[in-house]
């Protein structure tokens, strides 16, 4: 009898402290969850502050003549810094009306890209790089993204560099 009562204790003992385990599980699990939660939705703060900030209140690049209007011949192409003075761009001239600008640092590792005039593609000789002068897009090589676009004005008196066209959907001048 002795044993049996012994058992019966055992048992209840064991149920107790199994629950009592389970029930401190959940609510450490569910603590540290919410814990989780709250760090996450604290933490991206910046980064949705600083997307929404990059959508829609990109300050305005100035206007920079950066040619008179009949400068350049047919094929022919001229270096100029913008927005900033460590921003290297080149501006090409295609055709009688046809121009198009880029940032020419490579966006691959940042070597120098050049016209080619004779290939007719903007060419980065650090890594065999090219990109295509109508859009700046990417022909071959390492490079992951088109080259940036510079956006131009045509005025009385000559070429301005107005701005930096988006990324994606950039179409040339
Ligand atoms: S830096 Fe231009 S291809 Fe590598």
């Amino acid at each position: 009898m002795w044993k049996r009562i012994d058992q019966f204790l055992k048992r209840q003992a064991l149920n107790i402290d199994r629950e009592q385990e389970l029930y401190m599980n959940r609510r450490g699990f569910i603590g540290a969850s919410l814990a989780f939660l709250g760090i996450c939705f604290v933490g991206s703060f910046p980064f949705v502050a600083r997307a929404t900030r990059n959508g829609r209140h990109e300050p305005a690049a100035p206007a920079l003549r950066i040619a008179g209007l009949d400068e350049l011949g047919i094929g022919e192409s001229k270096p100029f810094l913008y927005p900033h003075d460590n921003e290297p761009a080149l501006l090409i001239r295609l055709s009688e009306k046809e121009y198009r600008s880029y940032h020419i640092k490579c966006t691959h590792l940042g070597c120098p890209v050049y016209w080619d005039q004779a290939s007719g593609k903007m060419t980065c000789p650090c890594h065999n790089g090219f990109f295509n002068v109508e859009d700046g897009s990417v022909l071959a090589g390492p490079p992951q993204r088109p080259l940036p676009a510079v956006r131009l004005d045509f005025r009385k008196d000559g070429i301005y560099a107005v701005g930096m066209k988006p990324i994606e959907g950039h179409e040339g001048v």
